[in-house]
């Protein structure tokens, strides 16, 4: 071997050497980020054959991989998004949803070419809510999507890709998987802003979703009454932890007004979100009340931003977005 290695170097730098073996008679000598030189190695392989014993050499011209750029993981590539926004809860039902959706729109009024995705796994609404439930999305050239455009905004969702019915257990990595391709291989154009409906909680897939993304920030969606603010609490925790920015916390269902009287109920209690965002130094986005219309336009296929511009709740999606869009 070592007879074997001097006569390589002879002809290649020592240091691209990376393995000189001899295999029974056949020597295999490896080298690494070396110009593939065919006379040098002609040369080379010429002198070994004339060593004793020996009836066959290889020369391999290999790459060195480039260097992982550890700890950053490599971003998934978006073309054409100026800023991703995320919008999470620690808790299922929050309304995030309802949330992501009518602010994109929101951000629509305010003047910005938006986008939505719904990478939700577990319960893709997006379909429903901006009604493209059960239509395909149409591609020109096979290879890339066009993507859902409803009431000036761009759409996609992961609910178009995967069925509802899936078992939980491969959904991970292939749900990563579908979500990577729904993201980078689909015709989104010029946006300014794009929204990201996360999946609940704060497992795997959303740690892997925000390495992925190149995102801005987080919008949290809680609900003001505890136990949906001790998961708030952990979803701020996590996304802190891999240094993602929080960009504040929306408080949904924040009161109840009564239609015949007027009045205002805390149903699921009273600015615990509020606090939270102040005990965890966030910034408070605002509330959203907890409004009949907002569900039935949901649930219509209009979401309450685009169907009542001018109602107290569409103003106030567009006060929270506002806000947003000072920290971007
Ligand atoms: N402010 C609100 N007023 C009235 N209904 C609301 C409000 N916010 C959400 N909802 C309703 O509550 C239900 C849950 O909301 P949504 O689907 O947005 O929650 P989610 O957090 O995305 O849930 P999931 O974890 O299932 O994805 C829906 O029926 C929605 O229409
Ligand atoms: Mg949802």
């Amino acid at each position: 071997m070592e007879n074997i290695a001097r006569i390589a170097q002879k002809y290649f730098a020592p240091e691209s050497i990376k393995s000189a073996q001899n295999f029974n008679g056949h020597i295999i000598i490896t080298l690494e980020n070396e110009e593939e030189n065919a006379s040098k190695a002609d040369a080379l392989k010429a002198e070994l054959l004339g060593l004793e014993n020996i009836q066959k050499a290889s020369v391999i011209f290999t790459k060195k991989k480039a260097p992982q750029l550890s700890p950053d993981i490599e971003k998934w590539k978006i073309k054409g998004i100026k800023h991703i926004i995320g919008v999470a809860s620690g808790k299922g039902g929050v309304g995030k949803s309802t949330t992501a959706v009518n602010l994109a729109l929101a951000l629509a009024d305010l003047g910005k070419k938006v986008a939505i995705f719904d990478a939700d796994i577990y319960g893709p609404s997006l379909p429903t809510m901006l009604s493209f439930e059960n239509t395909p999305p149409t591609s020109y050239d096979g290879k890339i999507f066009e993507p859902f455009e409803n009431f000036g905004i761009k759409a996609m969702s992961i609910g178009s890709l995967i069925d509802r019915d899936t078992p939980l257990i491969w959904r991970g990595s292939k749900a990563c998987g579908a979500i990577e391709q729904m993201l980078t291989e689909t015709n989104w154009g010029e946006i300014d802003v794009m929204v990201i409906d996360m999946p609940p909680g704060t497992g795997d897939i959303q740690i892997t979703l925000s390495q992925r993304l190149d995102f801005d920030g987080i919008v949290i969606v809680s609900t003001p009454q505890d136990i949906a603010l001790i998961d708030a609490v952990k979803g701020v925790n996590m996304f802190e932890k891999i240094n993602i920015k929080i960009l504040g916390i929306v408080q949904n269902m924040a009161y109840y007004i009564c239609p015949h009287c007027g009045q205002k109920s805390y149903i699921f209690g009273q600015n615990g979100a509020r606090q939270t965002a102040q005990k965890m130094a966030i910034r408070f986005l605002g509330d959203i009340p907890l409004e009949q219309s907002i569900r039935t336009f949901s649930d219509e296929g209009t979401p309450i931003v685009a169907a009542l511009p001018d109602s107290q709740s569409a103003k106030s999606y567009r006060q929270i977005g506002a806000k947003i869009l000072q920290n971007l």
